[in-house]
């Protein structure tokens, strides 16, 4: 996802689920071919497996990106056929592809020819009236004929002209029955759901009719459900227990450390973290104290370290030492927000103390 999966949240994703399929953000060929490689294409040997997504319409400048991005070690590359916004149509790539697929099956052959581990194509249900079951099913015929066996499904059309890219993602309604048909009428191909899957329950019921299921915002918005993905779908490849999110956030970290000590700027690692807590209470401030963290004065990963304290029910002396020193606003905010916090639970307490004889706010909730 652009400007989503770089390989910070890649690495974050991963600690989440380490079972699950990663996917980077769309990068064109020729930026691949031309750009700064180290940059576009490096990652982390704990983000395996994972895939490059390319986006291009020139068989030979797909060869050689995908070539370049074999040799990084990517573990699939994934052709993208279904990314809609003005820049990738000017460009005659995306999916506006959809009605060209002799096309793209020539950049899936070049593909495939150059490269040892799978080529695979993203694709829509559709293009503006092309929206017929018929059209998408000779779409896959035609690139399949050329070797591609798995295709990512986002279950609904795009609209070319007047509708945003982010109004592309929820407008054009959905058709996850168009997935199912072609599983069923294509048992040879691996075929994987994507769009508008947000619950275990969601995933269970598509897993019944199709290979896989790709997750997009629901990982992005609240990434802590990959770890229930990774109970209930790669049990045995994981431990009983998931990780805590504080467990989570000491990890990243340490990670954020030592990308400090590459250059990388603190932002760049924390935000792919904000919806950590989500659904927690105390969550969106937590949010807050996390997005504002990187400007605080002389940030370092460990108050990313540290911000989860904010959760924690006990005196936080450690952060109150600082905030004495005067050392940053930062951790002022963070001791303010925390005796707020403080302040409600102990609101709270002497309410439910009555009633349930237990001590405890709503920040216990860890
Ligand atoms: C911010 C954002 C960036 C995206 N970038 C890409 C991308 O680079 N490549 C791609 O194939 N799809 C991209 N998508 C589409 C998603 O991969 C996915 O197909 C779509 O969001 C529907 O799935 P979902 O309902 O699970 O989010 C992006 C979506 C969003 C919201």
């Amino acid at each position: 996802m652009l400007d989503v999966t770089d390989r910070h949240c890649r690495y974050f994703l991963r600690l989440l689920a380490p079972g699950v399929r990663l996917y980077t953000e769309m990068i064109t060929a020729q930026a691949v071919v031309r750009g700064d490689r180290e940059k576009l294409l490096a990652f982390d040997a704990a983000e395996h497996p994972v895939a490059v997504q390319l986006a291009g319409r020139d068989p030979a400048q797909l060869a050689q990106a995908a070539l370049i991005a074999a040799d990084f070690g990517y573990d699939e590359v994934n052709l993208n056929v279904g990314c809609p916004s003005q820049r990738v149509q000017d460009g005659g790539f995306g999916v506006c592809l959809m009605l060209e697929p002799e096309v793209v099956a020539r950049c899936v052959a070049a593909m495939r020819a150059v490269v040892a581990v799978p080529v695979t194509v993203k694709v829509r249900t559709g293009i503006d009236q092309h929206d017929d079951y018929e059209f998408f099913s000779r779409f896959v015929a035609i690139v399949a004929e050329a070797g591609c066996t798995t295709f990512i499904v986002h279950a609904r059309k795009a609209v070319s002209k007047g509708l945003s890219p982010r109004a592309n993602m929820t407008v054009p309604p959905l058709r996850h029955e168009f997935v199912y048909r072609l599983r069923e009428e294509r048992p040879e191909l691996r075929v994987i759901l994507n769009g508008g899957v947000r619950s275990i329950e969601a995933i269970e019921a598509h897993l019944l009719r199709v290979d896989g299921v790709m997750l997009g915002r629901k990982a992005a918005e609240d990434p802590y459900f990959l770890t229930e993905v990774q109970q209930r779908f790669f049990a045995g490849t994981t431990s009983a227990v998931p990780p805590g999110r504080a467990e989570i956030v000491r990890r990243m970290s340490a990670y954020a450390q030592h990308e400090l000590g590459r250059g990388t700027r603190l932002r760049e690692v924390t935000r792919h973290m904000l919806g950590l807590y989500r659904g927690v209470p105390g969550a969106r401030r937590w949010r807050r104290l996390l997005s504002e963290l990187p400007c605080a004065e002389g940030a370092s990963a460990d108050l990313l370290l540290r911000s989860t304290d904010f959760f924690r029910g006990s005196e936080v002396t450690a952060l109150s030492d600082t905030v004495q020193s005067g050392r940053s606003g930062y951790l002022r905010e963070i001791d303010t927000e925390r005796g707020r916090d403080k302040q409600q639970r102990e609101k709270e307490g002497a309410r439910t103390q009555g009633k349930t004889g237990r001590q405890g706010g709503p920040l216990r909730a860890l």
